[in-house]
């Protein structure tokens, strides 16, 4: 099989290390790719929001399927570009998408699918907006209604802050605040079957203990020990199932990754919100865990032929991912330095993220750099595996979270 691949992430370069594992892969292409990617695969300079280049390429490539990465392509109509064209795409049609692109929609989807969520309002004006956050009280959750980079969403006490970061979009969704402990759960899909993928915890602030902002994701561990055993068969049944199920209802199908990010409340398990595509940086912790050909499960969710694939099958091991951001991220990350001290071995992975070579060295070029994956058969050897690596790369002013999975791990050994 050839596969292309779209994206430049370390999520990218966990999903190449995962394809090329694959032994009915015979080419791997990434566009753009990265300098860890390079090292595993094709890379092809392109613009990820030009679809027709990306036909263009996947047909001179003769690529029996086409894998999304990132979400912005899919909101672009790429996957229909694609299959227009009659290239298998891995990654939702533009329709499909919205149930990331549109925060409102997403809810129109689960209240008619009856997957359980927050209660929220969609508000287009200061009124609207005072009297959903009055309703709800503090803590108060406000989200923007498209696509936003996380930067979107607002969870504050202060309802100034709230009114004035609704203000900031056309129109928003304010919710009530969900308790609990939150968990990343991945459905594959093929429009119709739906195959549910083990539940990861990612990691949002920026700095240990759950200080600072909220980022991209600074770290992420999987499974998760104390997480109830019927997690993903609950989730199947009554989020991702139901939802694949009304998208399919109205039309939309949707193919590629559900990701469900849940809170397990107080008051039974919640969905946050829904993304149409692999997390980042879950699928660093996911993907060297699985031990299913991943080329093959997608080409057979991209090829409507789930039904009878069967489970998925997965490692004992832990694995537990870090990532280093550049000094300043997320406000103001300052790119351009040098990077060395990348040392891998057998138990650990480093996933490229922000990296650039100049004058044939590395520099960093984002503000999450490195995602540094560690395995082990617990998450405290996998942490160790972790930290040893990324503790050994030398990024000026660089940062990571010393904290991530220590509960986690601190709880298993106490099991
Ligand atoms: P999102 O961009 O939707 O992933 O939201 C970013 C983060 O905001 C989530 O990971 C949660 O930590 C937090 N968040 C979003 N919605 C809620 C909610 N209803 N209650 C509590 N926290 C929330
Ligand atoms: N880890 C959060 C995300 O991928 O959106």
């Amino acid at each position: 099989m050839k596969v292309l691949l779209i994206g430049s992430g370390g999520r990218e370069h966990a999903l190449a290390a995962a394809l090329n594992r694959d032994t009915t892969l015979e080419e791997l292409h990434v566009a753009p790719g990265n300098p860890g990617i390079a090292e595993i695969a094709l890379c092809h300079a392109i613009d990820i929001n030009d679809n027709s280049a990306i036909v263009e390429l996947a047909k001179k490539l003769n690529s029996n399927l086409v894998v999304v990465g990132p979400e912005k392509p899919l909101v672009n109509g790429l996957a229909d570009a694609l299959n227009k064209a009659n290239i298998a795409c891995f990654g939702p049609s533009k329709a499909a998408a919205q149930i990331e692109g549109s925060k409102d929609f997403a809810k129109q989807v689960m209240r008619d699918a009856g997957v359980p969520t927050a209660k929220s309002f969609t508000c287009n004006n200061q009124k609207e907006i005072e009297k959903a956050l009055d309703t709800f009280g503090a803590p108060y959750v406000v989200k923007h209604d498209g696509l936003a980079a996380g930067k979107g969403v607002v969870v504050t006490e202060d309802r100034d802050l709230a009114i004035e970061h609704a203000l900031l979009a056309p129109q928003v969704v304010i919710e009530e605040f969900l308790d609990g402990p939150e968990v990343s759960l991945f459905g594959i899909s093929d429009g119709t079957t739906v195959i549910p993928m083990q539940p990861a915890q990612d990691f949002k602030r920026a700095f240990d203990g759950d200080l600072g902002p909220n980022t991209g994701g600074m770290g992420a561990y999987s499974p998760l020990p104390w997480a109830p055993d019927e997690i993903m068969e609950e989730t199947l049944n009554q989020v991702l199932n139901p939802t694949i199920q009304e998208m399919a209802a109205r039309g939309t199908p949707f193919v590629g990754l559900l990701y469900a990010g849940l809170a397990l409340t107080s008051r039974g398990t919640k969905v946050i919100e829904f993304n149409a595509r692999f997390g980042d940086p879950e699928t660093q912790v996911l993907l060297p865990r699985l031990k299913t050909p991943l080329a093959q499960l997608l080409y057979a969710a991209a090829t409507k032929n789930l039904e009878n694939f069967g489970g998925l099958e997965w490692s004992d091991d832990s694995a537990v991912t870090v990532v280093l951001a550049s000094e300043g991220y997320p406000a103001d990350p300052k790119v351009g330095e040098a990077i060395t001290g990348i040392k891998t071995n057998e138990s650990s992975y480093v996933f490229h993220a922000g990296t650039q070579i100049r004058d044939g060295v590395l520099h960093s070029s984002g503000g999450r750099v490195l995602t540094v994956t560690g395995l082990g058969s617990d998450l405290t050897q996998a942490r160790d595996a972790a930290y040893r690596t990324v503790s050994r790369i030398s990024l000026p002013g660089s940062h990571y979270r010393s904290d991530i999975a220590l509960n986690a791990s601190v709880a298993e050994k106490g099991n």
